[in-house]
């Protein structure tokens, strides 16, 4: 038998051992789906199952397979099973139930990608959330607005100038994380004012958050630019975190010295890691999001310009607080934030099944991820009618000064776990948005608003094309 016979015979074999395997692989998911499990999509091929089509664009799958399996459904990705519920009468499974929990749905990702060890998460996470949820807290705020107000003005002038042309994500995101940075981590604990290396820091952070999703799953070997950006930013945080466990804070701390101050020393710099993705990947994105539907919608351009004016124009600069009470002098302009948050939220949020448990007729097995998608839940016309429509009006109906939103409504997820950025989330888009309509006129040179990409799930979407203005200082 020669070589070229014998490579023959042999992925012959292996062909026929696959067909084989996939054959008692879909007959065997064929009869556990017969025991009440909900509808699922098994694909042919074992353990990756669904995987390839999930990967390409999961939130057009995620929709796809909604349609086609009904309100619960599972999919069987690369050895996991995920469940999805994707009606709101069903999220109190997700929120409130006892049967499924959160920490042991995110603990794997935050290892792969920030490399904290199991350990150390069991130990420090829920601290880490309390203390966030403490520092950010609506009634805190006025701890850290008055700094982010100077710094949003500072960068808008420094990055903007007085007037040019250029896409609006790009300027936007600059603008922000600089003064988000300097806001959260203390001025100039990460370089931000200075230009190359705040160049940099840029770089670095957009690769780590664009292939976000690969580092949760992929080894460090495959996604070698991800994992360069990675290193890149624990760098800088392991240059910065020991001196300030050294270091004696008198008065308030930033929220990076509460959290250094609260974890273990080895990790801390992953966990600013962690917390620098958290409080930049989706309030930045999504501020671009808003500001390009207002730009490209007169009649709504027209009324919040003419609230923002009036307000910040009627109201001597040190009094611009940017409280409740403030926002108040400009309901239009949080209705305006909440309707871009609906359309741009994140795509997954998950929780790990920890006891089986029934929803509608279906069992729910011990050990699946379940998920729910804000981004659908949000395009589901029951909840929200015309629900591709920027129509910021729908929130009149919603009691918005007590923060009561419309059903169907999780973008900042829920339970135990809820984002603990939520309420700086929404005055630091405000605040954007107001500053930078009331310094600027402002017109959209693209026709449309891009669509979103639709590849991520963890976080928001971000655009598929550049989305261009020209912009000239009003003053
Ligand atoms: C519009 C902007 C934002 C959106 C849409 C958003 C959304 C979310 C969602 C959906 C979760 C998961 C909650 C769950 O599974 O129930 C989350 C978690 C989290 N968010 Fe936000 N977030 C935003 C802004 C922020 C900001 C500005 C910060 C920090 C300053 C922040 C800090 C965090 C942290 C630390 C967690 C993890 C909580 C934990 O592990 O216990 N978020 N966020």
């Amino acid at each position: 038998m020669d070589v070229l016979s014998l490579s023959l015979g042999s992925t012959g074999l292996l062909t026929a051992v696959f067909v084989f395997l996939s054959v008692i692989y879909y007959i065997f998911s064929k009869k556990t789906q017969e025991n009440n499990a909900p509808p699922s999509c098994k694909g042919w091929i074992p353990w990756l199952g669904c995987a390839f089509d999930f990967g390409v664009a999961p939130l057009g799958f995620i929709d796809k397979k909604r349609r086609e399996l009904g309100p619960v459904f599972t999919l069987h990705v690369a050895g996991e099973r995920l469940t999805f519920l994707t009606e709101a009468e069903d999220f109190h499974h997700f929120f409130q139930s006892s049967n499924v929990d959160f920490q042991r749905a995110v603990q794997d990702p935050v290892q792969n990608i920030a490399s904290v060890s199991e350990e150390s998460f069991m130990q420090y996470h829920t601290k880490i959330h309390d203390m966030m949820k403490g520092r950010l807290a609506s009634s805190r705020l006025s701890d850290v607005t008055p700094h982010l107000i100077q710094q949003f003005k500072g960068k808008i002038q420094s990055i903007f100038g007085d007037e040019g042309e250029g896409d609006l994500h790009d300027l936007v995101r600059k603008t922000m994380y600089a003064g988000v940075i300097n806001n959260l981590f203390g001025d100039n604990t990460l370089p931000v004012d200075d230009p190359k290396e705040f160049e940099k820091i840029c770089q670095h952070f957009i690769v780590f958050d664009e292939q976000f999703e690969y580092g949760a799953r992929l080894p460090p070997m495959f996604i070698r630019d991800w994992s360069t950006a990675k290193q890149y930013l624990l760098s800088k945080f392991r240059g910065v975190v020991p001196k300030l466990q050294n270091e004696k804070t008198q008065g308030n701390q930033t929220v990076l010295q509460s959290l250094v101050s609260i974890t273990d020393k080895p990790h801390a710099p992953n966990y600013a890691l962690m917390l620098l993705w958290a409080a930049l990947a989706n309030a930045v994105p999504i501020t671009f999001w808003a500001l390009s539907m207002i730009l490209s919608n007169k009649r709504v351009l027209e009324k919040l310009q003419k609230q923002v004016d009036d307000t910040l124009g009627n109201t001597p600069e040190e009094k611009w607080e940017f409280n409740e009470e403030f926002f108040k002098k400009m309901p239009y302009l949080k209705s305006c934030v909440m309707e871009a948050i609906r359309l741009h939220s994140v795509g997954v949020i998950t929780r790990r099944v920890m006891t089986s448990f029934t929803v509608r007729e279906y069992v729910i097995p011990k050990g699946d991820m379940l998920m729910v998608s804000p981004f659908w839940s949000h395009r589901n016309p029951k909840y929200f009618p015309e629900p591709d429509t920027f129509n910021p009006d729908r929130w009149n109906t919603s009691d918005l000064e007590k923060n009561l939103y419309l059903e169907g409504f999780i973008v900042f997820g829920g339970g135990r776990y809820q984002c603990p950025g939520r309420w700086y989330a929404l005055m630091e888009l405000q605040m954007f948005i107001a500053l930078f309509l009331f310094k600027y006129k402002v017109n959209a040179l693209s026709d449309h608003v891009p669509s979103p990409s639709l590849k991520h799930v963890v976080g928001t979407q971000q655009p598929s094309k550049p989305f261009l203005i020209s912009y000239k200082t009003k003053l």
